[in-house]
């Protein structure tokens, strides 16, 4: 079996739905259920003895360690963060206790467990690292995109998190021999992606006739992937990733976020119209992020050329097949908008102003 870790997130959750779609290999799914973890994603499998779902925190060496002794997993693909900007603007202690040391102490509690392994359990083991392009820092417009050996440059409290994780991981390949894999991939967008990430708040503000809030001028670049196109990079990376490597991932699709959100409006135009107007009269634009990397972009060659995966979907069908699924699922997104959800959005937006001279 596999082991987990943050599979009831976004990425985490379409991860552990693919993986019982297409194995019938068992997953132990070790979540801590913050805001971003909603067990309600996994419904469908809740008479699915393919799933075990554990609640826990990676920093908790000794519960980690108590489950891999009982259920001696052959690889773990760690997911678990906190994995958004604007909170590790507002709120940094949480990405280092989660991200910095709760990958040490996940790291801690495997090394402990694959020491133990006779080997050629050893050799066959895998602890897969799931980390960002955003750990290269910020991209000027003619720059070539990030490269597994670009130098990294993290911005952000949350890049700078997801960095140390990735030398932690680094250090216990070449300091220990754990056969580590890590993977630095481009913004996902796609079914349960929580509505405080671009794409999906975008939809639901959209829908609720609330501002769509543009930071700065908008034209900041990200490089969009489907999220079951990550999920099969992972399988594969999982399957024929060579121990120590790292690999990019993304998707050929670098967007500016005006052209996104206008993508997204025009979608939305077609499929459930409003009764007067265009989705985009209700584009605001807000004061910027602070740090705010400029563009991301990845050179995926290393992956598609080493272990043959590429992206199934292009921007136009993957963001289409986003638009439509949000719309089909107007539960899932009122549940995700709760207390504290709405607190969230009070405390990062009702800063920011409309900056003066900016067209509406
Ligand atoms: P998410 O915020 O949607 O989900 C994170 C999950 O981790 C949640 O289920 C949460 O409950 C769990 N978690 C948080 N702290 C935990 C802890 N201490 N112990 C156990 N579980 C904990 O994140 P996501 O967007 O699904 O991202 C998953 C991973 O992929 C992260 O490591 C992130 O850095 C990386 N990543 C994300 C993107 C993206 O665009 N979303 C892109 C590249 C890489
Ligand atoms: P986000 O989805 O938070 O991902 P990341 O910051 O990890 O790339 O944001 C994507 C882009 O969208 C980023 O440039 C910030 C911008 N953005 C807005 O313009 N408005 C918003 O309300 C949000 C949440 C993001």
């Amino acid at each position: 079996m596999i082991f987990i870790t943050g599979g009831a997130g976004f990425i985490g959750s379409n991860f552990v739905l693919d993986w019982l779609a297409q194995h019938d290999e068992p997953v132990i799914n070790f979540d801590k259920l913050t805001y971003a973890g909603n067990i309600n994603n996994l419904a469908s499998l809740t008479h699915d003895p393919r799933h075990i779902f554990v609640q826990g925190d990676i920093g908790d060496t000794a519960q980690v360690a108590a489950l891999l002794e009982q259920y001696k997993p052959r690889a773990i693909v760690h997911f678990a963060a906190e994995s958004h900007v604007d909170r590790s603007i507002l709120g940094p202690a949480a990405f280092v206790q989660t991200n910095v040391n709760g990958t040490f102490g996940l790291l801690e509690a495997t090394r402990a467990f694959w020491s133990n392994l006779p080997e050629s359990e050893k050799a066959a083991f895998r602890f897969l690292h799931v980390s960002t392009d955003e750990v290269y820092g910020t991209l000027g417009p003619n720059d070539a995109p990030f490269t597994e050996t670009t130098q990294y440059a993290p911005n952000s409290p949350y890049s700078a998190s997801k960095a140390a994780s990735d030398h932690l991981v680094r250090s216990y390949h070449h300091t220990y021999g754990l056969p580590t894999l890590t993977t630095n991939c481009s913004n996902n967008y796609g079914p349960y992606h929580f509505p405080e990430k671009l794409i999906p708040l975008m939809i639901t503000n959209a829908r609720a006739g609330k501002p769509l809030p543009i930071y700065g001028d908008g034209q900041q670049v990200r490089d969009w992937l489907y999220v079951s196109d990550h999920c099969a990079a992972i399988r594969r990376t999982l399957e024929a990733g060579v121990p120590g490597e790292v690999y990019n991932i993304g998707g050929w699709n670098e967007k500016a976020n005006l052209e996104v959100v206008h993508a997204l409006c025009d979608i939305l135009d077609k499929l459930d119209p409003k009764s007067s107007g265009s989705y985009r009269d209700q584009i605001a634009y807000v004061t910027d992020r602070p740090g705010h990397d400029r563009r991301y972009a990845i050179d995926a060659r290393k992956i598609e050329r080493e272990l043959g995966w590429k992206p199934a979907e292009t921007f136009e069908t993957g963001i289409r097949k986003t638009v439509q699924w949000y719309l089909d699922h107007q539960d899932w997104v009122s549940n995700v908008q709760s207390g504290d959800y709405l607190k969230w959005v009070e405390q990062n937006y009702s800063q920011r102003q409309t900056p003066a001279g900016v067209q509406q």
